[in-house]
């Protein structure tokens, strides 16, 4: 008697229990919902003022804020000038703006003389934040597959079969033969895009040869990642392990990590092959218990830097590592989902606060303060950058899907 009374204490403790831990989540979630509402009204309210300022120079896309605090601008080559109507994508899709989606509409447009450009191993990166994101919302119209499918084929014009990767700079420097980033994962997703909507296995065979050629050379012991390595074009031997943008050759450049993250996860969806995943697994692995990875899970640009935990955050790796991640917890089970989503929380959750959110109208109007492009080379020092915001409102998009609209 003695016992059953116990053992119903004991039930209705934990069932209590139970209770509070759900109605305290219930609670975090409904919070959450409204930092993503507000994060999208004021990028609604930023992004008016930037496209304003654009009015002055048409052709151009707003970047970053130059030293001299001035908008920098971009023309449609850079390899950034897709980020900035793929921003206003996410933010039409948010808001069902009619105003913003003609913007969108308007600032995609500029990057369609980009269609056929070989120079570049970006074209993913420009074509498919702006274009993708058109095809993606709104009806399937024949010019926009006609960009997408043409910037795919630029593409695969730079895969070369005895490496097994698309190059990523035309250059000589450095003494680099054939040199392919991290980064280059990234354009693969507009490769997978072709594949399926052409049925050409082409770009799908172009696609996974470069990320398994990645997944072989790329990643050191620790599944942290190299940020250059350059080949020999005639035999495919790897003939360097570099850094371009990172602290040192061996160091972990925060925005290569959340890059190589981002790919495998994207890779994993695209194809279905394990190996991809577990790669991405292993990056998440690596970044999420870093010893250096801040409270706040917004990292260093450098796991590596010198001067931690004084140096610089990179917001736009932030950002991408939490877009990533929020797509790597569908892949995975319950634990391992809930580290994943519980480390995005934690990042939306910084990226919105004032911390690196900017005050309305200020900061050149872009919504995010606090990232670093290119630090060896002395630029975009601790600055805005457009990519940092399209990355951030993607997050806050995924997120909303996965948790409040099951
Ligand atoms: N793709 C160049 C960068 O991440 O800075």
């Amino acid at each position: 008697m003695q016992q059953i009374f116990i053992l119903k204490k004991v039930r209705i403790l934990m069932v209590s229990l139970f209770l509070s831990v759900f109605a305290s989540n219930a609670d975090a979630h409904k919070s959450m919902d409204k930092i993503i509402d507000e994060a999208f009204k004021n990028a609604r309210s930023q992004y008016a003022g930037l496209t304003d300022e654009m009015i002055s120079t048409p052709g151009f896309l707003p970047h970053s804020i130059l030293p001299d605090g001035s908008l920098h601008r971009v023309i449609p080559s850079s390899w950034v000038s897709g980020f900035f109507p793929g921003t206003l994508w996410y933010i039409y899709e948010y808001t069902g703006d009619k105003a913003i989606r003609k913007d969108a509409e308007k600032f995609t447009s500029y990057l369609k003389t980009q269609k056929n450009n070989r120079k570049t191993h970006d074209i993913g990166f420009m074509l498919f934040c702006s274009y993708g994101n058109k095809w993606r919302l709104c009806e399937k119209d024949k010019e926009t597959e006609d960009v997408l499918l043409s910037g795919a084929k630029a593409l695969c014009t730079r895969f070369n079969p005895h490496v097994g990767c698309t190059q990523s700079w035309d250059t000589g420097k450095r003494g680099w033969s054939f040199p392919v980033i991290i980064d280059n994962m990234m354009n693969l997703e507009l490769l997978m895009w072709a594949y399926k909507i052409s049925g050409d296995p082409v770009f799908k065979n172009v696609a996974v040869r470069h990320a398994d050629t990645t997944l072989k050379n790329h990643f050191r012991e620790d599944n942290s990642s190299y940020h250059v390595v350059s080949y020999n074009p005639e035999t495919g031997v790897v003939e360097k392990k570099q850094t371009h943008q990172g602290y040192n050759d061996g160091s972990a450049w925060a925005r290569g990590q959340a890059w190589g993250l981002y790919g495998y996860t994207m890779m994993y969806r695209e194809t279905g092959d394990k190996s991809y995943l577990e790669m991405a697994r292993k990056i998440a692995s690596f970044i999420i218990h870093h010893k250096n990875m801040p409270k706040d899970k917004i990292p260093y640009w450098d796991f590596d830097a010198p001067n931690i935990p004084h140096a610089y955050r990179d917001v736009s790796a932030g950002a991408v590592i939490c877009s990533a991640l929020i797509e790597l917890s569908n892949y995975v089970k319950t634990d391992e989902a809930g580290e994943y989503l519980a480390v995005a929380e934690t990042q939306l959750r910084a990226l919105a606060s004032p911390a690196y959110t900017a005050k309305p109208g200020t900061n050149k109007h872009f919504i995010l303060k606090h990232s670093v492009g290119y630090l060896p080379g002395n630029r975009e020092i601790d600055v805005p950058l457009s990519y940092a915001d399209y990355y951030y409102l993607e997050a806050m998009l995924r997120f909303r899907n996965k948790v409040f609209k099951k």
